[in-house]
């Protein structure tokens, strides 16, 4: 028994040995079979090792336009492996200088292969043995270029004293850390970064955290900055250059600065305060503080984007940052307002808390785009930015009405896609959906549940359900599901709306723009109101139709049988409304009336619009509304209204021409009002919309022809060529007077075009040269659009700004498209690598109405389409055929002719 029990013990003791043996060779035999090969084409790093500490080291070489660095990075083994996968990209790696020690037994390792993949931008480093599990040092020595491509780690050039020199700029988001230094380029990465610069001791050296060293040696010197917290790599900066500075504390002893070209101090005060008042108001909002102890905010010279959010390192393009009391414009001072509240948003949606992936990039910017109204609403109210808001909104409706738009959640599977999706989806239906979320839950619920979502994912990384989770604990709402609905299907719901025995009928279907209907269904907060805001109700519409019982719900006040019926109050929701020809008439009768808000107003006229274009409503019945605009004062209204009109008139000039004389006498009587209301300088007191609204009204009527308009914008403008701080050529109205002068421009008369390159060339304000470029190209003659085309290619334009002249005038679009063909190739080669080049296929294309040209530009991009652009291209594409199938049935409009005349005669 006893040799039993012995015999029992000593075979289980060697099962057990077996049996472990045989486990540990199991766990340890796939990875020791593993191969370079499988890290190839993969979406996302293998996760065997997590980086903790980067130190990073680097020596940027500003006359040759090189950089040295080295990178010694703390990572904890997690897995058995050969191998440690991160990114690097366009260095050159010195192979020889690349160990790992670990930390238990501090031996130098030396990979036995290292192989740089430069189609996945990955380094592979293989060992000869497995890895212990456990921390380790990874350390790295290389050399890049200072790129002049605006990504990674870039040269942007400037003047000083005559002399053009370069100064050293990052932009790392989405995925250009590694073109800086090998690392774990992606968001759920988060480490700790200690930098230090070897920089020429002159120049201004800045990154995201403040320097806690300065070492000068002669000409050389040596800054390094204090550890960061925990961070993602496309967060991390460094800027070298010459720069001035203002500076201002926070009432929570947050040292702000603004830097800016040397002599531009004056032009960085306005930002300045807009970013101190702003870090305030959200510690407020969030209920944590800014969580860093310094914040530098940086106009840079050559900029791919607005701005960009680096934590404590905020980069922008000039017009984005600087303001000039004499020679900017009141909407160059809202948009100040509203990257800066953009930017420092991000310090915490986006840099504290982090998306855990691309795919929940609108987290990011949805979120930051809508919290920049709310600070700019609250640092300006007057300027009544919510109601401005609605140009975002319907930017998203548009680009989301397209069968080729994308759901606001986006599978990434490559680097090379996200680039694509910092588009209206993510930015303007992302804000949408929150605003429509905010307006169901409340603010004050809405505030509090954010700021304890904020709380728990602090130096962390979240996805969408997270957010849905902390506001549906804070509301006992349905969150994810009501919000599912909007975020993992593209698309929205047009609601048709009918009266039927006292009873309002509903109905959801996908809104297409090019008139079909998509099978999306959402579960969509219907608001409503009925004579009067006192008498409004809401409901969620959750199956495909629904009825509403209007009996118990009509107080004395209305009346079912008479009273306007305004769905979507205020436009919180992401849908568009189709009336009944009964409804949709008291609804005109009402904004004659001025029964209605601002919002509402916008809203009815775009949804209008929306069904016109999408063949669901006549082009005489949208006439008509825009007549019932005749008294419109409100500039958001009033700025729809104009861009409504420019696309109403290109489609006109494809569909009538012979009636296109009528269209823009048409669109003149609904503007000219304004002009004689507004004048052409500024009133004492006047409100900033009013301002802003004087150069969109003026340069409406230029660009509709009209006559003394033009005189007399070309009158101002010679007094603006004798002297520049004319008080008749106000800042406000300079980009019409421009577009009324490119109007005049031809051939044989080309002083104006001439007189505008003079301007461009004489001013170093950006914002002055942002308006005449997006002028130049406004002239009627193909012949200047050429020459104004060519010139955004020339060596004068910075390559950030060419994008602004690609709107040219309806004459020019042919000119353009054969422009774009002729300089494909080098228009690929300087804007191909970034999201600018999406710009070019954009507005280039997007303004056909033909199907046979439809055709042709599918042709000529077929051998051409690169993955960058592939879904702008048939966004654009698609936009043609819609474009194409209104202008037929324009031309198929019976009585439309007579309408026009009506409504021109004032006889609607
Ligand atoms: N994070 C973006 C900058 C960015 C855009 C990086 C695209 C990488 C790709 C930044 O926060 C941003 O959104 N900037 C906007 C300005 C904002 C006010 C809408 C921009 O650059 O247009
Ligand atoms: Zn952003």
């Amino acid at each position: 028994m006893w040799y039993c029990v012995e015999f029992v013990t000593v075979i289980t003791g060697l099962v057990i040995a077996l049996a472990s043996y045989f486990y540990m060779q199991s766990r340890r035999r796939p990875n020791l079979q593993q191969s370079m090969e499988q890290f190839k084409g993969q979406p996302r790093l293998p996760k065997f090792a997590v980086p903790k500490r980067y130190d990073i080291r680097l020596k940027p070489d500003l006359s040759a336009c090189k950089f040295s660095g080295s990178v010694a990075i703390e990572l904890n083994i997690v897995a058995d492996t050969r191998f440690i996968v991160l990114n690097a990209a366009e260095l050159s790696v010195d192979t020889t200088s690349v160990s790992f020690t670990h930390s238990s037994n501090s031996k130098v390792l030396r990979p036995s292969k290292v192989d740089v993949v430069e189609e996945d931008e990955i380094l592979v480093l293989e060992f000869a043995d497995t890895l212990l599990i456990g921390m380790g040092l990874l350390t790295i020595r290389f050399q890049g270029t200072l790129n002049d491509k605006m990504k990674g780690f870039y040269a942007s050039t400037y003047n000083h004293n005559g002399e053009k020199k370069n100064m050293a700029v990052t932009q790392f988001e989405p995925a250009d850390a590694r073109r800086c230094f090998p690392c774990w380029d992606e968001p759920a990465c988060k480490a700790m970064f200690k930098i230090t610069l070897d920089v020429p001791s002159k120049l201004v050296a800045l990154s995201n955290m403040p320097i806690i060293e300065e070492k000068v040696d002669g000409d050389l010197k040596t800054v390094s900055y204090q550890e960061s917290p925990l961070m993602s790599t496309y967060l991390v900066a460094i800027v070298v250059g010459l720069f001035d500075y203002v500076e201002h504390l926070t009432s929570y002893g947050v040292k702000v600065r603004v830097y800016c070209q040397v002599g531009k101090v004056n032009q960085a005060k306005f930002a300045l305060g807009v970013a101190v008042r702003t870090l305030e108001l959200y510690k407020d909002y969030f209920e944590v503080p800014y969580s860093l102890p310094k914040l530098d905010m940086v106009a840079i010279p050559d900029f791919a984007f607005g701005a960009m959010e680096n934590y404590g390192l905020v980069t922008f393009r000039e017009t984005a940052l600087l303001y000039d009391d004499q020679h900017s414009a009141a909407t160059n001072k809202q948009r100040v307002v509203i990257v800066v509240a953009h930017e420092l948003a991000h310090q915490w949606f986006g840099n504290l808390v982090t998306m855990e992936w691309w795919t929940h990039l609108w987290l990011n910017e949805g979120f930051a785009t809508w919290v920049s109204y709310l600070a700019a609403d609250n640092l300006f109210p007057e300027w009544k930015v919510w109601t401005q808001f609605l140009d975002d909104y319907t930017e998203g409706l548009r680009l989301d009405g397209l069968a080729e738009s994308h759901p606001i959640e986006v599978e990434i599977n490559h680097t090379r896609e996200i680039d694509e999706i910092f588009d209206a989806i993510s930015y303007k239906k992302g804000a949408s959906v929150i605003r429509m979320l905010q307006s169901y839950l409340g603010a004050e619920c809405f505030q509090r549940s954010l700021a304890s979502y904020i709380k728990k994912f602090a130096c962390s990384n979240a996805k969408t359900e997270d957010l849905w989770a902390a506001l549906e604990e804070g509301s006992d709402e349905p969150v994810n599901k009501l919000m599912n609905s909007w975020t993992r299907q593209k698309g929205y719901p047009v609601i048709t709306v009918e009266v039927k025995d006292q009873k309002l009928v509903f109905e959801q279907s996908q809104f297409l723009a090019s008139g079909s209907h998509g099978d999306g269904q959402w579960i969509v907060p219907i608001t409503l109101c009925c004579g009067s805001y006192d008498v409004c109700m809401n409901f969620l519409l959750e199956s495909k139709t629904g009825t509403l019982d209007m009996k118990e719900f009509l107080s004395d006040k209305s009346n079912l049988a008479s009273a306007w019926v305004k769905l979507n109050v205020n436009q919180t929701g992401f849908y568009r409304v189709k009336y009944d020809e009964d409804l949709a008439a008291r609804l005109q009768h009402a904004i004659e009336n001025k029964h209605l808000s601002a919002t509402d107003r916008y809203g009815i006229l775009d949804d209008s619009f929306a069904l016109c274009m999408a063949r669901q409503q006549s082009l005489n019945s949208l006439l008509t509304l825009m007549g019932a605009y005749r008294e419109e004062l409100e500039y958001t209204v009033l700025f729809n209204l104009i861009n409504i009109s420019y696309k109403v008139e290109r489609i006109a000039a494809d569909a009538t021409p012979e009636l296109l004389e009528y269209f823009k006498q048409f669109f003149i009587s609904l503007f000219l009002h304004l002009e004689d209301k507004l004048g052409w300088e500024p009133r004492t007191g006047e409100s900033h919309l009013d301002a802003m609204l004087r150069g969109e009204v003026l340069t409406a009527l230029a660009v509709f022809g009209h006559d003394l308009t033009l005189k007399e914008a070309i009158r101002r403008f010679h007094a603006f060529l004798d002297d520049r701080n004319t008080p008749v050529l106000h800042p406000d109205i300079r980009k019409a007077a421009y577009v009324a002068v490119m109007r005049e421009v031809s051939t044989s008369n080309r002083f104006g075009y001439e007189s505008l390159l003079r301007v461009y060339r004489e001013t170093d304000l950006s914002q002055e040269k942002t308006r005449v470029l997006s002028s130049l190209t406004s002239s009627p003659d193909p012949n200047i659009i050429l020459e104004a085309l060519n010139f955004l290619l020339s060596s004068e334009v910075r390559p950030q700004d060419a994008v602004l002249g690609l709107s040219v005038s309806r004459e020019g679009r042919e000119t353009a498209w054969t422009w774009l063909k002729d300089n494909w190739e080098h228009i690929s080669k300087i804007w191909g690598s970034g999201y600018l080049i999406t710009r070019f296929v954009n507005s280039i294309v997007s303004p056909f109405a033909s199907f046979e040209k439809a055709e042709e530009i599918e042709e000529f991009f077929a051998s051409r389409t690169k993955s960058k652009i592939s879904r702008t291209l048939k966004q654009s594409i698609e936009r043609v055929h819609i474009n194409a199938n209104w202008v037929q049935s324009v031309q198929n409009e019976e009585h439309l002719a007579k309408a026009l005349k009506g409504l021109v005669l004032g006889k609607v």
